[in-house]
Formats: C-alpha cells, structure tokens, sequence
C-alpha cells in the first residue's frame, strides 16, 4: 500500500516537473536556411544574427544557421519556410515571384539603381509597402540586407550586344531578369544558386550575372575568363520569418529579437560594398578572369537596349509599382 502510494507520489512529482525542467533546458530553435557561402555579406549578417540573439535572449533562443543550400535550394526553401520546416531564410528579391508575389522583381529591373542609396531609398518606402504582400502567404517581412551590383561573367568578353548573341545565360527566376537577358539577344536559363558552378564548368550555361562576392565565394571566376563591370542590376534580400512562428514567440524575445535583426541588418549593409570590392581584388590577383571596365558608349548601347524592359514589365508588376521605383530610385531615364 505504502509503495504504492509512493510511486503515485513519485510518478506526480515527476509528472509535474519534467515538463517545467524540459521547458527550462530546451531553447526555442530557429532554423536559418541560405544559398550563399558563410563568407559573404548574407553569410556574415546571418551569422552576426544568430550571436547578437544567442547572447540577447540569454541561451533561450539558439539559432541554427544553414549556408550554402544544405537544407533547400532557391525555390523548395520558400515552400519549406511556409510549411515551418525552416523559420527564417534571406531568399534574393528575384526569389519571391515563384510564391506569387511578383512585385519584388521591380527590384531587378535593369540600371534601375544609381548607386547604394538609390536602393535602399526603395526599400525604405515601397520595400516596406511591399512586405505586407508576404503575410497572405503566411510569411512575415523582417529587414532588407543589400548584396551589391550585378557584373556579367562569360567565356568570351561582352562589351558589345552582339557578344551576347545566342549565350546562354543562368538567371535567378525573376520574370524581368528573362526579359533583361533576352533583350541582350541571349538565351535566359533559371537554375537553382547550388547547381552554378558545374553548370558553368559543365558548359550547361554559358554565363552568368552575378555579384563579385557570390562569383568569388562559388568560384565561379575559376570557369568564367571574363567579367564585364556593367553593374546593370542590384542583388539584395529579404529576411523573412514564418509569421505563425514569429508571432508565437513570448513578448520578451520578440524585443530581442527584432533588436537583433535590427543590429544584423546595419552589420549586413555595412559591410557589403567593402565585401564585393574585396571579392573583385581577389578574382583580378587569381589572374583566372579578366576584369573590364565598359567604356561609357557601350554602356549607354546596353542602357538603350535594356530599356524596353521597364515598359514591357509594367503589365507584370504594375505602373503604380515601377513608378514608385522610379521615385524612391530618382531613376533618369538614359537619354
Ligand atoms: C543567386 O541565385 O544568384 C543569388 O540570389 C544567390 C544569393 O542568395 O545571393
């Protein structure tokens, strides 16, 4: 009777406070899935990320951080990030038309930018506007993070249009990025970030846009013998979180949190130019590719052709969308 009683008492006891000492011990975890190398300004920011929120939430977050494309790939991270698989990712601006919402490819409409503050003016305004599209999809908008300008790498050198003629050439899958190519004359290729490099290397593709960080990082300077310095497009990101989760957390993390992205993010943007122009110090001292500077004529000859795009991308992602681009971006047409 007695071991009985005692048992009972024990199993109560154990009952009761297994449950208080598991939640004690086990910290909330957030998965943290990307494309790129660790060792670029995505990379970094996310790294940076994940200290700040470590430290801050005192060990009571832990955030997993996966580069690389080891969980997903570009488009099954998005499908895993809605069904809460991951809980956080930093997909490109070109990512998010494959979810459906597709004005974020504004973002990728060509020499749309002048420079750095021209971007983040954008992202500041419409960028913000444009984050209320992702919480239908059951996602929520956290930050913006900046990458850098889009360079044109191929085997041959591409000064003029007609080096594009017939090349094959790997886009992310923004419908704008197809458009751009194809008013080049090249052939536009979506495929995933992972498979660039054997596709390069492979001859599966012929070329690629991309920033120096992401062409350094890939090696994508070890399969490519010419870089053309066009800056023609802008790569950044969105750091998005499942909202459900996001708005499950207790209040007292959520402050921490959100002052951590919020630190994360100035880290991120801080270091980006000085990571790109670093990258491109790298690829020139390789001697692997051979780094060129368009001459102002050949630059406006792209402008020109480049420019159809805007209009003809109007129907896809809205007049009132491109014009409050062009705003924020104080874009000039070229003349
Ligand atoms: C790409 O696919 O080229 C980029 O979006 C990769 C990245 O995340 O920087």
């Amino acid at each position: 009777m007695l071991l009985i009683a005692r048992r009972l008492l024990l199993g109560t006891a154990l009952a009761l406070s297994l449950p208080l000492a598991a939640q004690a011990q086990s910290p909330i975890v957030i998965k943290f899935s990307h494309v790129v190398s660790p060792d670029t300004p995505k990379g970094k920011g996310a790294q940076r990320f994940k200290e700040l929120l470590e430290e801050r939430s005192k060990g009571r977050v832990k955030v997993e951080v996966y580069p690389n494309s080891q969980l997903y790939k570009d488009k099954e991270e998005l499908e895993a990030l809605q069904l809460g698989s991951v809980q956080m990712l930093a997909p490109s601006l070109a990512k998010f038309g494959p979810l459906g919402v597709k004005e974020f490819e504004v973002f990728d409409l060509p020499f749309l930018f002048k420079d750095d503050a021209a971007f983040r003016n954008t992202t500041a305004t419409l960028g913000l506007e444009l984050f209320k599209k992702l919480d239908a999809k059951g996602i929520t908008g956290l930050s913006y993070w900046d990458n850098g300008f889009h360079v044109m790498t191929a085997n041959k050198p591409l000064h003029n249009l007609a080096d594009f003629k017939g090349l094959k050439m790997r886009i992310q899958s923004s419908k704008v990025l197809d458009a751009q190519m194809r008013a080049l004359g090249a052939i536009p290729q979506v495929m995933a970030f992972s498979e660039l490099y054997q596709a390069l290397q492979s001859g599966v593709v012929d070329g690629t846009e991309g920033t120096p960080s992401n062409i350094y990082t890939q090696k994508v300077f070890e399969v490519q013998k010419h870089i053309t310095l066009s800056n023609h497009g802008h790569l950044a990101y969105a750091v998005v979180i499942n909202k459900k989760f996001y708005e499950g957390l207790p209040a007292d993390i959520r402050v921490v949190f959100d002052s951590s992205m919020r630190d994360a993010t100035l880290y991120a943007n801080a270091i980006a130019a000085t990571e790109n122009a670093m990258s491109l110090d790298k690829i020139k001292a390789s001697g692997k590719s051979t780094v060129y500077t368009p001459t102002d004529a050949e630059l406006l000859e792209w402008k020109k052709a480049l420019m159809p795009v805007h209009k003809d991308m109007e129907s896809r992602l809205g007049k009132a969308t491109i014009d409050a681009a062009y705003k924020s971006a104080g874009f000039v047409a070229p003349k």
